[in-house]
């Protein structure tokens, strides 16, 4: 019976890391030196081996973007624009397991807090002065914060809340940051709260803010405002 099931789960094993059709809850490993992807929309799936350009027709180039040259649209309300390098936009990050973006902020400008799913972030200060910031899990709920400047480096552990903020009146501030992943996934915390599509249930957000329905409003119509521009 003790071998029948061994045997079993063996075969189970067996099945869903082998299937092309197996659903792969992280990003692999890669098991060849590059994946360039086919093109920029190709499906972020992660597959090793599939979906690549195929090596015959990789030129030196793909391995080369301008992407980052120039700072991405800046939000007027916010000050600060976010430029992403990822597997969707520059293909030869596929199965790498990492990303870059260019972060460019106004002064006073916010990135506000927002959570990456699947990657610590490493952020290096190229311009100006930060105030940056995460909040942990264990321990529960501490802030963890520093003001860094031009040369210096802040490590965002993956998936936790954390922000960056140009406190400068007059200067702004550019900062480049890798991930360690191809498509690490931004979640903004106002936005996932007060502007999702659909939106939560009201009374929902009036609980857990302890809120009415008059403060609520306001609150949406001010992040939609925010996010909007
Ligand atoms: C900054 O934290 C960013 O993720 O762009
Ligand atoms: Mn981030």
């Amino acid at each position: 019976m003790a071998t029948v099931f061994v045997a079993l789960l063996m075969l189970v094993a067996l099945i869903t890391t082998s299937s092309p059709l197996a659903c792969r809850a992280a990003v692999e490993d890669p098991l060849q030196d590059f994946c360039v992807a086919l093109n920029a929309n190709d499906p972020q799936i992660t597959i090793n081996g599939l979906l690549c350009k195929p090596a015959a027709e990789v030129q030196d180039a793909d391995f080369a973007s301008q992407l980052l040259r120039n700072p991405g649209n800046f939000s007027p309300k916010l000050g600060s624009a976010v430029n992403p390098a990822t597997a969707t936009t520059f293909g030869a990050l596929k199965t790498q397991g990492l990303s870059i973006v260019r972060v460019d902020l106004r002064p006073r400008g916010l990135i506000p807090p927002h959570v990456h799913p699947r990657a610590t972030e490493v952020l290096y200060l190229a311009q100006g002065t930060l105030l940056v910031g995460f909040v942990s899990t264990a321990p529960q709920n501490r802030l963890f914060s520093k003001t860094i400047y031009a040369g210096d480096l802040f490590v965002f552990p993956r998936g936790l809340p954390h922000f960056q903020f140009n406190p400068d009146k007059s200067k702004p501030a550019l900062a480049i940051a890798a991930f360690n992943s191809q498509n690490p996934g931004i979640s903004q915390l106002a936005v996932a709260l007060f502007a999702p599509n659909p939106p939560l249930p009201e009374e929902v957000l009036e609980i857990t803010l302890g809120v009415g329905n008059e403060e609520l409003h306001r609150l949406i119509k001010s992040v939609q405002e925010v996010i909007s521009t």
